[in-house]
């Protein structure tokens, strides 16, 4: 099947979904938790989703989806066409400041990413990336990361939690221009794509936080795989962890701090 085709009815869909979260910030949320009391899902995750399912089903029958939100048949193999889906990503900060959170929808074809787009709905922002052709921002092309940057000259993305997990990650830091963090997944990932951050840390994280980031990323010259630096499997259940970084500021930080 034509990838044009997919491209085209992702960023239609794409555009559709973010104009429903914007007219929602006029409505009143219902919020829950999840996991935790920290772990927020609204009605418009669950909507968005929804609407991505139904649609992507209605084009794209035999294609599969998994979301956060799980509002799919259960995904087992990566074979074939599959869609990985974060509704909102950032949902604590979309309901606590309506800012700083983004549609992540990325295309893998027999495991491999393809298409990978972060939408940052509120700024109106899209980054999408496609295997071997680079990657964009609005439509224009985005610049290939500089391989020479070294920790010395970046800033680091990561949280409490990855500060609490990796005893020598205040040396890193000091090492560093210092710490800086968005609290959705997918916007670090595209804060190394666009060279805002050299790196960035989660210990944890899902697919769908970072199927389509990785992709942008990576067509920019960014290296993205676990935190011991093994790659990553699509399908690997519950949180792992993500280490990702300009090559340098990858290396260094996986040889000296964190392992
Ligand atoms: C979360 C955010 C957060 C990251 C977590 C994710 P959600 O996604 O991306 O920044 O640290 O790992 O689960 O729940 O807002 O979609
Ligand atoms: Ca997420
Ligand atoms: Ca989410």
């Amino acid at each position: 099947m034509n990838i044009e085709i997919m491209d085209s009815v992702a960023r239609r869909l794409l555009q559709v979904a973010g104009e429903k979260i914007i007219k929602s910030f006029k409505t009143e949320l219902t919020v829950e938790t999840k996991a935790n009391w920290n772990d927020l899902v609204t009605n418009m995750d669950k909507s968005t989703e929804e609407f991505f399912v139904c649609k992507l089903k209605e084009y794209f029958p035999d294609h599969k989806i998994l979301g956060e939100e799980g509002m799919a048949e259960p995904v087992d193999s990566m074979d074939g066409y599959v869609w990985i889906l974060d509704p909102i990503d950032g949902t604590t900060n979309f309901v606590k400041k309506h800012r700083d959170f983004a549609i992540s929808l990325a295309l893998y074809v027999d495991g491999e990413g393809i298409l990978g787009y972060v939408y940052d709905v509120e700024r109106q922002e899209l980054y999408y990336g496609r295997k071997g052709h680079g990657a964009t921002f609005n439509g224009q092309p985005m610049e290939k990361l500089n391989p020479e940057l070294t920790l010395a000259d970046s800033f680091i993305n990561l949280d409490y939690q990855e500060i609490k997990h990796f005893p020598k990650i205040g040396n890193a830091l000091d090492a560093s221009r210092g710490q800086r963090f968005f609290g959705a997944e997918a916007l670090e990932l595209i804060s190394v794509a666009a060279g805002r951050a050299g790196g960035h840390i989660n210990v944890g994280a899902s697919s769908w936080d970072f199927a389509a980031g990785k992709i942008i990323a990576e067509e920019l010259g960014a290296v993205v795989t676990r935190t011991d630096g093994s790659p990553i499997n699509m399908l690997d259940k519950g949180k792992g962890t993500i280490l990702a970084g300009y090559p340098k500021v990858h290396k260094e930080l996986m040889d000296k701090y964190l392992n």
